[in-house]
């Protein structure tokens, strides 16, 4: 018997499937055979998914605009090989730290198509982006310019001006969790409209730096598109630029109940308030995270005990320390027994994770099918911000990442060694 995709939730990577042993199959590979070899947790990547998203984002965009960049918004999920296999598919690239910025070049970006943001930038962040020649630096205070345009004097030689954007708050907020929104006016991102203008007119007279737009981001995990549609109206008052960037944000289905707009709606929301508001000359930047890896990834968990409480609580081998976002931002996930996806449910318990905190629960009453020590669960859309997030609390090593595709599996990331806790401790 053979059972198709259409049985898995749509949140699963795309071409997921139940195969002919009845188990859960990520690109192409038996998710408990993927357990068994490499242990658990272990974030499982479906390579075909996050290049197919990434190819319809780009195709989105080329459809409606002719001169733009999609930028991934590297935060999502950075590690080397995610960054290569998006810079194969010829994204550009979002950072927003030193180590960001390290890592991109480390994954074969040109910095010329490297972004470099951050609302705290240090002095030595700023050489770095100066010093690899990014694309663009993205103003975030006063402050910052101040900052930016002393070592830019120092760094920069032969005349050469640094390309800058500003970031606009533009008092838009998205609903989304408080965490994640940050387009309201009193943020701690960016300039509110009049900043800006302030902003805009001290460039003017900047030697070292060359002002050639704006910047937004709202928030993430949006799923309306209204706000984004509001955003590029509002920065539409600072003036005339030839350069827009319009961030990321559109969210991504954690269940099969979520139904969030599709990436060609949002392109075409996007692009065509653009071409109403600024024009369709504009060199549009467009800097989705999430959108291009969430559902690409599957994190499998080893059940250790099945405890009958007033509640059952299913205890697996990983938690917080590789999923943060159920306990910062209430997140729900989905998860099933990899061993059989199919098998009827028992009531609801909830799959808790190994931490000393009564927090770390991955998924609060989720029906799973009688599930026993040494059954394999997935939990799906683990790929944007789990590797980002993840710790080492309770002395956890660190989960690896395993692309799949077509049946065969490779480590890009290996599983962290107790010594590699130990490895920077010198006193
Ligand atoms: N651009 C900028 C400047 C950003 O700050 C972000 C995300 C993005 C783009 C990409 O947003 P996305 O397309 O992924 O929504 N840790 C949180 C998400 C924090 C997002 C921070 N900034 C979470 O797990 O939900």
């Amino acid at each position: 018997m053979s059972v198709t995709a259409a049985t898995l939730s749509h949140v699963y990577p795309l071409g997921s499937r139940v195969n002919e042993r009845g188990r859960l199959e990520i690109g192409g590979c038996d998710a408990v055979e993927l357990a068994r070899e490499f242990g658990t947790p272990v974030y499982v990547v479906a390579e075909d998914d996050m290049r197919a998203r990434a190819r319809s984002f780009m195709d989105a965009v080329a459809a409606r605009h002719a001169d733009f960049d999609v930028l991934f918004a590297s935060k999502a999920f950075p590690c080397t090989a995610v960054y290569r296999l998006l810079a194969e598919e010829g994204l550009a690239c979002d950072v927003a730290s030193g180590g960001e910025l390290f890592l991109a070049l480390r994954g074969g970006f040109d910095p010329a198509r490297i972004y470099f943001h951050g609302n705290a930038k240090s002095d030595s962040e700023i050489r770095e982006a100066l010093t690899a020649g990014v694309g663009h630096i993205v103003i975030d205070s006063l402050d910052e310019l101040a900052r930016l345009e002393g070592i830019a004097a120092a760094v920069l030689d032969g005349g050469r001006r640094q390309e800058v954007l500003i970031r606009v708050t533009p008092g838009v907020a998205g609903n989304t969790h408080h965490a994640i929104s940050t387009g309201q006016t009193d943020s701690k991102f960016g300039f509110g409209i009049d900043a800006a203008r302030e902003a805009i007119a001290r460039l003017r007279d900047a030697p070292h730096l060359d002002l050639v737009g704006l910047h937004f981001h709202i928030g993430s995990q949006l799923l309306e598109l209204e706000p984004f549609r509001a955003a590029v109206r509002t920065i539409a008052s600072l003036g005339d630029f030839p350069v827009y960037n319009v961030g990321g944000g559109l969210g991504v289905a954690y269940g099969s109940a979520d139904q969030p707009p599709a990436i060609a709606d949002y392109v075409e929301a996007v692009v065509s308030t653009v071409h109403a508001e600024l024009g369709a000359d504009k060199r549009l930047l467009l800097e989705p995270g999430r959108t291009l890896v969430a559902n690409s990834t599957v994190t499998l968990y080893t059940v250790q005990t099945v405890k009958r409480n007033v509640s059952t609580w299913v205890a697996v081998d990983g938690g917080m320390s590789d999923n943060l976002r159920p306990m910062l931002y209430g997140s729900k996930y989905e998860a099933l027994v990899a061993d059989r996806p199919l098998a009827p449910a028992n009531d609801p318990c909830h799959l808790a994770g190994k931490h000393c905190e009564s927090g770390d629960v991955i998924v609060r009453d989720v029906s799973l099918a009688d599930p026993v020590t040494g059954d394999v669960i997935a939990t799906p859309v683990t790929g944007a911000y789990g590797y980002s997030l993840a710790n080492n609390y309770n002395g956890v090593p660190r989960a690896p990442v395993i692309f799949c595709r077509e049946g065969e599996a490779r480590v890009v990331v290996r599983r962290e060694s107790y010594e590699d806790l130990a490895a920077r401790d010198v006193g």
